[in-house]
């Protein structure tokens, strides 16, 4: 909890997960601090002096590495980031995972060796990449064009993410548990983006593309080195179909079914965030 009243550090706090904690957290009246570089005081991953002021003061934190817990270096960033929290007094820790990911299991293990009360959420692919991060500008051009072939994924709604995160850093019971979150379907890339289109009105379709294509476009349209080597990994690895079954993660953590692609996009639908951007030049 904060049952001493102190508050939560959020890390990403303004991000897909973080944002929606922070959001919860509120609900409650419970105490948040912000960590991001825009909060105050300021966390930076890649400046470690901002650490300690962050972590001053507050009774937990949620813990979303930026950007991957798969690049390099991430493991021994995290893990040194715990051991100055555990510390400096601060023990619960929730830290959010990727599902089926070897150097993400090895930075849980890195934030578990710091002693935390650790809760770990190790998810899969989020829906709201497709409204809140790379997919988006896909979406919008009417062709998602990614090297997903037809390997199907239970994609999980940050929403529920975010309930499990607030239920772990508000309820003792959860202290040690590892959930793996997925969503209830299983999904292919191509009826995903189905399922987006119905749902927005909007013609859009999926085309499969080559590991070697979706770099050069990546890097033609400007997306930093890092990303681009990022998503070589996520789509060229991660997606093999090591993910393709379902958990039942949010089941455990909360005692009700994840929510479904469907509501997320209908949701995410009633946003506009997927309206086509006006042709300013007409
Ligand atoms: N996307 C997926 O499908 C997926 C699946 C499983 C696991 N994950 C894991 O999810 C984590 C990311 O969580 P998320 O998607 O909720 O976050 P996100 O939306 O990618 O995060 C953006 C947040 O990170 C902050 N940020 C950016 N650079 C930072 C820096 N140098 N130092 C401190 N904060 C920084 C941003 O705030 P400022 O810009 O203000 O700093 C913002 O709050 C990753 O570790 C990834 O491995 C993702």
């Amino acid at each position: 909890m904060t049952e001493n009243g102190l508050p939560t550090l959020v890390l990403g706090g303004t991000g897909k997960t973080g944002r929606r904690v922070v959001e919860r957290l509120r609900a409650r009246g419970l105490p948040v601090r912000v960590g991001s570089r825009n909060g105050a005081p300021r966390f930076d991953w890649e400046d470690r002096s901002t650490w300690a002021p962050a972590l001053d003061g507050v009774g937990s934190a949620y813990v979303a590495y930026y950007p991957d817990l798969a690049l390099p270096g991430a493991v021994e960033v995290v893990g040194s980031f715990a051991e100055l929290a555990v510390n400096g007094g601060v023990p619960r820790l929730v830290l959010l995972a990727g599902r089926g990911e070897p150097e993400a299991e090895q930075a849980e293990e890195a934030v578990r060796a710091s002693g935390a009360e650790l809760t770990i959420v190790r998810s899969t692919w989020f829906a709201q990449n497709f409204s809140e991060d790379y997919m988006l500008e896909h979406v919008l051009s009417g062709v998602v064009a990614l090297p997903a072939g037809d390997t199907r994924e239970p994609f999980v709604d940050a929403d529920d993410i975010a309930d499990v995160a607030v239920a772990a850093l508000t309820d003792d019971r959860h202290v040690g548990a590892l959930y793996e979150l997925t969503g209830p379907r299983l999904l292919t890339f191509a009826e995903a983006v189905a399922e987006i289109a119905a749902a927005s009105g909007r013609e859009i379709r999926y085309a499969p593309v080559s590991i070697e294509e979706h770099a050069a476009a990546a890097a033609e349209q400007g997306v930093p080195g890092e990303v681009i080597e990022l998503l070589t990994y996520l789509f060229g690895e991660i997606l093999d179909g090591r993910n393709a079954h379902v958990t039942d993660g949010v089941q455990r953590a909360l005692g009700r079914q994840p929510r479904d692609f469907a509501e997320y996009a209908r949701d995410a639908a009633a946003t506009g965030i997927w309206n086509e951007q006006p042709d300013l030049a007409a």
